[in-house]
């Protein structure tokens, strides 16, 4: 049995609810303004408030607001015969835990109200926490699974010195993450760290970006411009998505990579550079050289140090810490104090297939916190999440769908130049950072 306070100047739905609830065998309170409900609020300490927002003497949302000061252990369910999208944000914004319009239907309410006293009972199984207000650092790689503490011992040799590295792994596995941890705890790590995404310049632009180029070099050169390489002086290039660079490209970094040594665009004289680099990649590099669309001579350069970093579901041990780093890390960022995640959700999530990885658990997570009314995220709540998820790629993909035209067209056309996505993209006709984009919104991958 809980105790529910209802609030509405219409007496007929003050029955109504009334007997409703009390037939559920629930201890009801009914108040028809706002002053004799915050005196029963105030009393009696309801698990459940529905209230009101039109009341004779006061607004629904300010008594809404003014209960939650009092005491925030209640949830406050909203109705409304208004149907504006102002007044449902506002709600949500001072912590309704729903918002139902009028006119009432019983189903709905009785869903609501179960929902509320469920999460009304799992808050009260979790203590509340000092808030830390310490943010957990943002260059913490989390995992004990096997083949996490063997990426950290890599990690740890690679930071005493500053060999060339290759960080390989599936969209979302962490491999951005691991080349800032790596930085970070070199001995150089007072220097930049730089980064230049192969992907999302254009090829002949690439070239310039990260050599640099003398003013005149080519139209639009108006002035000379260091390049990446040159920006990173003496700390740690990034290199992400090296599996796109242009076999001419590749060529010209290898030269570098012998040598520290390059040019401009358009420059005379010789550059040295001291910068260590780290290359990343989800392309499989390996099947790349045999296919002659990756030199071997810069494949065989890179790869003397490689981390392998493995898909998420590959090591599903590290989601329960992963979890806690999230919400954690989340709250922070919203101001909001969820704790914890209610049982058999991490069971759950174990058996999601996790094709975006990390990146994907933490989005999860970050929706869940957002949409949760209490400390505990629920189970129905991740299922919903991971359901829309689910479907929102099935609708975009939906079949005859523009989109899932457009879908299989890429589809085809990366396996027609064996996911050489410079080529794709010219055959296309759109740039390589829309067709990167597209590929991560479909979803597509090399079968
Ligand atoms: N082991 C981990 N612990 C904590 N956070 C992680 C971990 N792995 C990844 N993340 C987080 O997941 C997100 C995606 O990671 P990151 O950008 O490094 O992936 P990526 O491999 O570079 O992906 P992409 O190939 O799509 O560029 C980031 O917010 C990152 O901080
Ligand atoms: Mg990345």
């Amino acid at each position: 049995m809980a105790k529910i306070l209802v609030v509405d100047d219409e007496s007929p739905i003050l029955e109504s609810i009334e007997m409703f609830m009390g037939e559920k065998g629930h201890k009801v309170y009914t108040a028809s303004t706002a002053a004799e409900a915050y005196s029963i609020y105030n009393s009696y300490s309801p698990e459940v408030v529905i209230l009101d927002i039109r009341l004779p003497d006061e607004n629904g949302l300010d008594l809404l607001k003014r209960m939650h000061e009092a005491n925030d252990s209640s949830k406050i369910i909203m109705i409304t015969a208004f149907h504006d999208m102002e007044t449902t944000i506002e709600a949500m914004k001072r912590g309704a835990y729903d918002y139902i319009h009028k006119p009432l239907d019983a189903d709905e309410i009785d869903k609501a109200v179960k929902g509320a006293l469920f999460l009304v009972d799992a808050d009260r199984q979790t203590p509340s926490q000092p808030k830390s207000a310490k943010r957990p650092d943002s260059s913490v790689i989390i995992g004990k699974s096997r083949p996490m503490r063997e990426i950290f011992k890599l990690i740890g040799l690679l930071c005493q010195n500053r060999t060339t590295a290759l960080i390989q792994g599936e969209t979302g596995t962490g491999k951005e993450l691991i080349a800032r941890v790596i930085h970070k705890n070199s001995l150089f790590c007072d220097e930049p760290m730089i980064t230049l995404d192969c992907s999302a310049v254009v090829e002949n632009l690439l070239e310039s970006e990260l050599f640099g180029h003398q003013k005149g070099a080519f139209t639009g050169a108006d002035r000379d411009k260091p390049g990446k390489i040159e920006l990173a002086g003496a700390g740690t290039l990034f290199l992400d998505e090296i599996g796109e660079l242009s076999l001419n490209l590749q060529g010209k970094f290898l030269g570098f990579l012998e040598r520290l040594e390059y040019m401009r665009v358009g420059g005379q004289s010789t550059l040295r550079s001291r910068c260590r680099v780290i290359a990343a990649t989800n392309c499989d590099l390996q099947l790349m050289v045999q296919k002659n669309q990756f030199r071997k001579d810069l494949y065989y350069r890179l790869k003397v140090m490689t981390l392998q970093v493995p898909p998420l579901r590959e090591r599903l041990s590290d989601i329960p810490d992963m979890v806690d780093h999230f919400l954690q890390k989340t709250n922070l960022d919203l101001g909001t104090s969820v704790l914890k995640v209610q049982e058999g959700i991490v069971s759950r999530l174990k058996g999601h297939p996790w094709a975006g990885n990390v990146r994907e658990l933490e989005n999860v997570i970050v929706a869940a916190v957002v949409r949760c009314r209490g400390k505990v995220i629920l189970l129905d709540l991740i299922e919903e999440i991971l359901a829309t998820h689910q479907s929102l790629q099935d609708d975009e993909v939906s079949s005859n769908s523009l989109a899932y035209m457009e879908m299989k067209h890429i589809q085809q056309t990366l396996s027609e130049v064996d996911w050489n996505r410079s080529h794709a993209a010219r055959l296309l006709k759109i740039s390589l950072p829309t067709l990167r984009s597209k590929i991560k919104k479909y979803g597509i991958s090399p079968k």
